[in-house]
């Protein structure tokens, strides 16, 4: 069946990992495996100046960073790859968390030099908790990095998952000599500048240098210990998002790059059903469907226009095709699509579940709608809202334009851009983001869009709490523990931080807080 053949071919994910990891390098490495690319160095010049075509908004170029996730798709070995970049650190936002819901694993590199960093964990936090399949690479093994058990017990520690080392590194830094490759029983061979060998294990006696070399010797042995006392390798388990294989090497070198990649794609999972309210969601359903995961808006400063991004969920795409806004009702043509690729945004004239397309946003579209082709109307699980941490006040610099204030405010809400949050009783203006560039998009966004100047003053970071409609009492409130409406009127409370909620809580046991974004 031609449907099910196409879905079984695709391969979503995304690369998340702490800034300085290696992303850029592991995702141009894997580019010039799907013939992408053809040198090293083309998909961010982040230091040389140069800007991707992916950099489309203005202030994306002013900073020389990828404001909001791109898609890269290619060929490899019979699959379609469908690779999600999720920005970090100061580009940090919602979309890089929403991003998530739109792919079928991720890769997750380490910096074997570092360890797993604070900034990511939430991220990686996110994706354990949705189940999603994590593999991860540990990179940086041509330096000195901590020892590998040591960077098993903390993604152990920290994700709360088992994890299962396909390699084991024999050596690292200036000794490095190469990974024992468990999973396929080869040694896998550092050789410095030139590339690497494969050698099945069966004749490693005749690698005479490495074999009577004692680090190899000593790693052979570690590694039979592991092989007794350490988790078994299972696929189910990988695929429920409850262990995750190890992979060691080198995104730079590159090292164990390829044996990482083919093995990855051949395990990672093909689109699975998704759920609506109502019902599930094969992939394999003739009808087509999908949802939106993301908007952006001033791809192109001259049309101002916006791309919706699209994760498709069944049936097959064409383009010019006429599909249902779940929420409306209303049928819309969809023309003008796009597929996105690192260096251009070339038109899509087909896509199947797991392919991610862009359709053109003439302001109707929400994140976390629904299109749908044919009779039947459903509505894919609502996307999640995701906990912001930063805050600031928000007012119009001139008072007279209040009332465009007022509708870029409440459009850039809508499209999901930011959170608002309304002071009680004084009925100001809060906005919430999860990273600091959110912030820059909005003051921009407004300028440009709604010729609205903007001021920000910074409420700091804020921890949230809901309180339950019957425990609102005002006055145990002030600024310290700013008591705010969220957008379906609910009372929350930001707190100051982690002393003063602890305060509360002691103050005040017989008032319940709840914490919605609890992640574990
Ligand atoms: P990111 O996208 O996760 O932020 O990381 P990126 O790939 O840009 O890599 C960050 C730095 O780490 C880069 O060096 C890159 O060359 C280096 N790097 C990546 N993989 C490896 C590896 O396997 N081994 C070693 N030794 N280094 C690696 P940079 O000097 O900061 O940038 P650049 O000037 O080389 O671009």
């Amino acid at each position: 069946m031609e449907l099910q053949e196409e879905v079984q071919k695709r391969k979503t994910f995304a690369i998340i990992s702490h800034p300085d990891a290696g992303k850029t390098t592991m995702t141009e490495k894997l580019l010039l495996f799907g013939n992408l690319i053809r040198s090293a160095g083309t998909v961010k010049g982040k230091k040389s100046g140069k800007f991707a075509t992916s950099d489309w908004m203005e202030i994306e170029k002013q900073r020389g960073i990828s404001v909001t996730s791109s898609v890269m798709n290619f060929d490899y070995k019979g699959h379609k790859v469908n690779i999600l970049d999720t920005p970090g650190h100061e580009d940090f936002s919602e979309d890089t968390y929403r991003t998530l819901t739109a792919v079928d694993s991720v890769v997750m590199i380490i910096d074997a030099t570092k360890g797993i960093e604070a900034q990511t964990i939430k991220l990686f936090k996110v994706c354990k908790m949705r189940g999603i399949p994590i593999f991860t690479f540990i990179n940086k093994l041509d330096r000195e990095g901590r020892e590998p058990l040591e960077l098993l017990d903390q993604i152990e520690d920290v994700l709360n998952i088992e994890t299962y080392p396909m390699n084991w590194p024999v050596g690292m830094g200036k000794r490095f000599l190469g990974i024992l490759d468990r999973y396929h029983d080869q040694f896998i061979r550092f050789n410095g500048n030139e590339e690497e060998s494969y050698i099945p294990m069966t004749e490693m006696e005749k690698e005479e240098d490495i074999f009577n070399h004692p680090t190899y010797q000593d790693t052979v042995e570690e590694l039979e210990l592991l092989d007794e006392a350490g988790d078994q390798f299972s696929l189910d388990r990988v695929l429920a998002g409850e262990q995750t294989p190890v992979f060691f090497g080198s995104a730079l070198a590159p090292f164990g790059v390829q044996t990482f990649f083919d093995t990855f794609i051949d395990m990672a999972p093909a689109p699975g059903p998704r759920r609506t309210e109502e019902e599930v969601i094969s992939p394999d359903y003739p009808d087509f469907s999908g949802f939106i995961f993301k908007i952006q808006a001033n791809m192109n400063p001259q049309h101002r226009d916006r791309i919706a991004f699209l994760r498709v969920c069944s049936g097959r795409f064409e383009r010019g095709m006429n599909a249902t806004l779940a929420r409306t009702g209303k049928s819309i043509r969809l023309g003008q699509t796009q597929q996105f690729v690192a260096s251009s945004r070339d038109t899509v004239e087909e896509a199947y579940a797991g392919d991610i397309i862009g359709v053109y946003d003439p302001g109707s579209y929400r994140i976390g709608d629904t299109l749908i082709e044919g009779k039947k109307s459903f509505q894919y699980d609502e996307l999640p809202q995701f906990p912001p941490e930063m805050f600031q006040r928000v007012t119009a610099k001139n008072v007279m334009k209040a009332k465009q204030f007022r509708k870029g405010i409440e459009q850039l809400v809508q499209e999901g851009a930011i959170q608002l949050f309304r002071g009680y009783p004084t009925d100001s203006m809060i906005i919430g983001a999860v990273g600091q560039l959110q912030y820059e998009v909005f003051q921009h966004r407004m300028k440009n869009e709604y010729n609205v100047e903007v001021m920000l003053e910074s409420i700091g970071d804020r921890i949230p709490r809901w309180l339950k409609k019957e425990q609102v009492d005002p006055t145990l409130f002030d600024e310290r523990n700013l008591l705010v409406k969220d957008r379906e009127d609910e009372f929350l409370v930001l707190f100051k931080n982690d002393f003063a909620l602890r305060w509360f809580i002691d103050k005040h046991p017989e008032i319940d807080l709840i914490d919605l974004y609890e992640v574990n």
